[in-house]
């Protein structure tokens, strides 16, 4: 990877926030209306003793249909920044806003898929699909087509009436995903969602959910400590450093949509690898 193709926020040298919310807005999605917008977010969680400084002054643009990925080692701070973003925790300064409106509590216009985030064990997997559907009114028989098509998407026909604790962690996650986007939620949130899971069901996840991405075309904003997972994922890369949690740089990814297992061969996926390993070093 070139260094031009480089976007650092800081080596940009602007002086104002407002510029540097500028920096940090991707230069394809200049029309688009940001569906996620960040704006001068800081985190301190105070306690009697002591005030920890979390998130210092993040600003961050989701686009429309973008696939973004948060990119950051343990403890800087990303599941602070999504928390937010769910309408879990607020911040301590500046705001969060979902198409123009202030971020306050969660929604359904937000899924969630975390990685100890638990189906209801009490319902089939089709009830868990068609648990918010069935909460908003939608009919039986409509709710039934549309369970039935994330059954086909997630390739999970076969469990329509087991229960979680009768599927691997990978297919729970493959619920969880569908359970979300049953929804249709503006955005899907996911927070390392297949960090517990082995090597090769890893990797069939995250192709899975590119397929999903780019036929549904949801916006994701995924976050990972994983350098490899980000790359193959995400169109864009947003690192964050620790010490207090602050965005770093940008990346854009240009490889081809439709990737398969052999991008990770590729000589543009391995530049970037090696850059991103480089920068999460230091
Ligand atoms: N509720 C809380 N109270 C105090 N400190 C917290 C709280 N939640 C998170 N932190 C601290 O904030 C920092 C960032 O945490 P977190 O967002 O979970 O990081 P990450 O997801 O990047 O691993 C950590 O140092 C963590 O200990
Ligand atoms: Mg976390």
């Amino acid at each position: 990877m070139s260094q031009a193709a480089r976007r650092s926020i800081q080596d940009m040298g602007f002086e104002d926030k407002a510029s540097i919310k500028e920096a940090a807005r991707p230069v394809q999605q200049s029309a688009t209306r940001a569906r996620i917008e960040i704006q001068g977010v800081h985190k301190r969680y105070v306690s009697r003793k002591s005030t920890f400084e979390a998130l210092r002054d993040i600003n961050l643009s989701l686009g429309s249909n973008e696939f973004l990925t948060i990119l950051g080692p343990s403890g800087c701070g990303k599941s602070t920044l999504l928390r937010m973003v769910a309408g879990l925790d607020e911040p301590t300064e500046g705001q969060l806003l979902i198409d123009g409106e202030e971020i306050h509590g969660p929604g359904a216009d937000r899924g969630m898929v975390f990685q100890g985030y638990t189906l209801f064990p009490w319902l089939t997997v089709r009830e868990n699909i068609e648990y918010g559907p069935k909460l908003q009114g939608m009919p039986t028989l409509e709710r039934r087509s549309l369970s039935n098509h994330w059954l086909s998407v997630i390739r999970l026909e076969q469990f329509a009436q087991a229960y979680p604790k009768q599927l691997s962690g990978g297919m729970k996650q493959r619920v969880a995903i569908a359970r979300a986007l049953a929804n249709r939620p503006k955005v899907l949130l996911m927070d390392e969602p297949f960090g517990a899971l082995d090597a090769q069901t890893k990797q069939e996840m995250q192709e899975m959910l590119l397929e999903v991405w780019e036929r549904e075309k949801t916006t994701v904003l995924f976050i990972t400590h994983d350098i490899d997972e980000a790359i193959f994922l995400s169109q864009r890369i947003v690192v964050m450093g620790t010490g207090p949690g602050h965005l770093a740089a940008e990346y854009e990814v240009k490889l081809p949509e439709g990737r398969t297992a052999d991008v990770r061969e590729h000589p543009d996926f391995l530049a970037l690898k090696r850059e991103l390993s480089h920068l999460l070093k230091h």
